[in-house]
């Protein structure tokens, strides 16, 4: 019999990568960003499809990565205010190098999702892809993105089955939070999204890999939060 992974995969290669997916550091970190894009260019592609964005509209993708959806996002709505954050330094640097005809119409910070840097109600859109292993168990970076939804846009997400992800020998849940259908579910009621403002669809990815693409829309009536003028968070116009 095969053995399972073990538990407690401690300082080998894999929980390196593990942490390296989690958190780009360093030489290895802007390597593994480089390998990121073909990997993750199908998942990608697909979250903007859901996303629909649209020239005129401000957009905020969070674990933006290598910045490949950005690149995506920029080439359908050239006319859009794009914004991202990202904790990786490396990754900020990556992405806009990538996207680096953008010029201003791109703004990329450094920062935490569980503290994002804009005031309530700033995005008509918001894009997550494969970072949601990543949120904490709390959901406070969960209630962030809904927090920063205006009332009617739109969240899209992806992340990977965590059948799928069984079968790895990377992305164990040392570092990473695993979903199925009902845990992305309750991850987005907790954040503030009603039931029936969410759709999930599952998604068949290249090497038999299954995904789900969440599309949660803000409802209409919920309450936004006046932005405090005495906040120091930004303006995303
Ligand atoms: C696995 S990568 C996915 C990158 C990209 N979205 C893609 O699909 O190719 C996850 C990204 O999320 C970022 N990230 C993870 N947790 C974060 C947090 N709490 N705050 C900000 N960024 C975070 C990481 O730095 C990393 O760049």
């Amino acid at each position: 019999m095969t053995s399972a992974l073990p538990q407690h995969r401690g300082d080998d290669l894999w929980s390196r990568i593990d942490r390296q997916l989690a958190y780009p550091r360093g030489v290895a970190g802007w390597l593994l960003g480089h390998i990121m894009v073909p990997l993750n260019r199908s998942p990608n592609r697909k979250a903007v499809a859901a996303l629909a964005p649209r020239g005129g509209e401000a957009i905020l993708e969070v674990g933006f990565g290598p910045g490949q959806a950005l690149g995506d996002i920029l080439a359908v709505a050239p006319g859009c205010r794009l914004h991202g954050i990202d904790r990786s330094a490396e990754m900020v640097d990556l992405a806009r190098w990538r996207n680096r005809r953008a010029g201003g119409a791109l703004d990329l910070r450094i920062g935490t999702l569980s503290d994002l840097p804009w005031p309530d109600a700033s995005f008509d859109k918001v894009l997550a892809v494969n970072v949601a292993y990543f949120f904490d168990e709390e959901g406070i970076a969960a209630r962030e993105l809904h927090r920063v939804l205006r009332p009617g846009g739109r969240l899209v997400l992806y992340v990977t089955d965590r059948d799928t992800m069984a079968r790895w020998r990377l992305a164990g849940p040392e570092t990473h939070r695993l979903y199925g259908k009902t845990d992305i579910e309750t991850m987005l009621v907790g954040a503030g999204f009603e039931p029936r403002n969410i759709k999930l669809t599952a998604v068949s990815l290249p090497l038999g890999m299954q995904g789900w693409m969440a599309t949660a829309e803000r409802s209409a009536l919920s309450s936004v939060r006046s932005a405090d003028p005495a906040e120091t968070r930004g303006s995303a116009s």
